[in-house]
């Protein structure tokens, strides 16, 4: 249990910890080239090392070796840099009847069973409490239309999930989501057809595996509708992926927490260092800007093929609501928590709809944000997609995330500026993608 109590004046700066869906994807596809992959700034929380968990049953060497200037400059030695030494595509084991267990982490179990399906056994994978009512039907039908059984073993269409691993199909795909777990699962299994691999999203979900496999080595491409916003990647197998090495830029959806109690606890100015900008992860940027919100983005580069900046961000008095849905939405949908919390500080209404996905997250994050928002005195109107927030003061309430990390951050940056206290129930769960966030929240206040 944590208690929040409201502070004004949070200055400092922050290196928020690495991407977390780019940590995934850099131990996965490092498992399964040719070659050794170096990561460095690989985020070590629970849900990536569930996955590193998993590629070490599968018989992949991952080590955490001391950093190496001579491989990324600069590094230094008490800096932890990943290992990974590869498979290949087809060289992972048997996991001697164990079973995968992905713990929370909805992106280790959808993309793991990409991989599984090319490889020449069958594994079973499983998760936690909350994992184990999150649908899976949205893999399980892709997979079966490229000749792979998956099945839920409880016939419910979740995990535990048996994978009869062989020979994908290549299939042209249309899903109704804009979801990369999804895409990225097709993509991993076309990797192992004999054929192009055609997935269409309506509209264009975060492209980290894209850009990862590419650099990897991997052929793709991508092709827009003209007519719609939707988009079809294109994967053409036979390419040897070898190892690389990959620096890992800072998560967007963490440094999300800070973004909003930057912007409103009073008289603050805070700075986020390096964090990735992904055109397909900034949707909080775009909304910030269109509440009126005072944020700076500086020190644009490149980490590898992804894009990375230093954002600060100041208290901003007159935040105004204002509409978020359609295709940014998936360029958000982690930051939605983060967001609804400042749509309670504006003045007036933010109404967010076509973000029906929420409701399938580690909760159900539609109901979750709304009661909570409710229990704190604010106006919020859930609807089937959807919510409408109007602004006001918010009062202190005690908070229970239900074990969803994004849900525990986004409530106790709504403590540091609400009348009365906010009391987490359940902080530890934060580790499941940012161990470090309340050390790093108390470096601002100062304490
Ligand atoms: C992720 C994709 C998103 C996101 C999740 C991470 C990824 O999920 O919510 O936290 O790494 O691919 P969906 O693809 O299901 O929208």
């Amino acid at each position: 249990m944590l208690t929040i109590r409201n502070r004004t004046g949070l200055h400092g700066s922050i290196a928020v910890p690495g991407d977390k869906s780019i940590s995934h994807r850099s131990v996965m596809l490092g498992a399964i080239s040719e070659g050794t992959t170096r990561v460095r700034g690989f985020l070590k929380s629970a849900d990536c090392l569930a996955t590193i968990d998993c590629f070490r049953k599968l018989g992949v060497d991952i080590r955490e070796l001391p950093g190496d200037p001579k491989i990324f400059p600069g590094m230094a030695a008490d800096e932890p840099m990943t290992v990974i030494r590869g498979a290949g595509l087809r060289g992972l084991r048997a996991p001697d009847g164990v079973l995968l267990d992905a713990k929370n982490s909805g992106t280790t179990v959808r993309l793991l069973s990409g991989i599984l399906a090319g490889q020449n056994f069958i594994s079973c994978l499983t998760g936690d409490s909350s994992l184990r009512k999150r649908p899976m039907g949205r893999i399980i039908r892709p997979l079966e239309y490229m000749g792979i059984m998956a099945a839920s073993e409880a016939g419910n269409g979740c995990v535990p999930l048996r994978i009869f691993g062989g020979h994908p199909r290549p299939i042209r795909y249309e899903s109704r989501i804009a979801s990369a777990q999804v895409k990225s699962c097709v993509l991993l299994a076309g990797l192992y057809a004999d054929g192009p691999t055609f997935y269409t999203e309506p509209y264009l979900s975060r492209n980290h595996t894209e850009l990862m496999l590419s650099a990897f080595g991997g052929n793709l491409k991508v092709r827009k509708k003209t007519d719609s916003d939707a988009v079809t990647t294109i994967l053409y197998p036979g390419t040897v992926l070898t190892g690389q090495n990959v620096t890992v830029p800072g998560d967007i959806s963490s440094a999300a927490y800070f973004l909003a109690a930057g912007l409103i606890v009073p008289g603050s100015a805070v700075t986020l260092k390096n964090v990735g900008i992904n055109e397909t992860r900034d949707g909080m940027l775009r909304v910030i800007r269109a509440m009126g919100g005072d944020v700076s983005i500086l020190n644009i580069h490149m980490e590898g093929r992804e894009p990375a900046a230093d954002i600060t961000v100041r208290y901003t008095p007159e935040l105004r609501g204002t509409e978020i849905g359609g295709s940014l939405i998936p360029a958000l949908i982690d930051e939605i928590p983060a967001i609804a919390v400042i749509a309670a500080c504006a003045k007036g209404r933010t109404v967010i709809r076509d973000a029906a996905e929420l409701k399938v997250k580690e909760t159900n994050r539609l109901e979750a944000i709304s009661a909570a928002l409710a229990s704190m005195g604010i106006d919020v109107e859930e609807s089937d997609d959807g919510m409408t927030i109007t602004g006001g003061r918010l009062r202190g309430a005690p908070i229970d995330p239900k074990g969803d990390h994004r849900i525990a951050m986004a409530f106790s940056i709504a403590g540091l500026v609400s009348r009365g206290p906010v009391v987490i129930t359940d902080e530890g769960c934060v580790d499941v993608s940012y161990p470090d966030f309340y050390r790093d929240l108390r470096s601002l206040s100062g304490e």
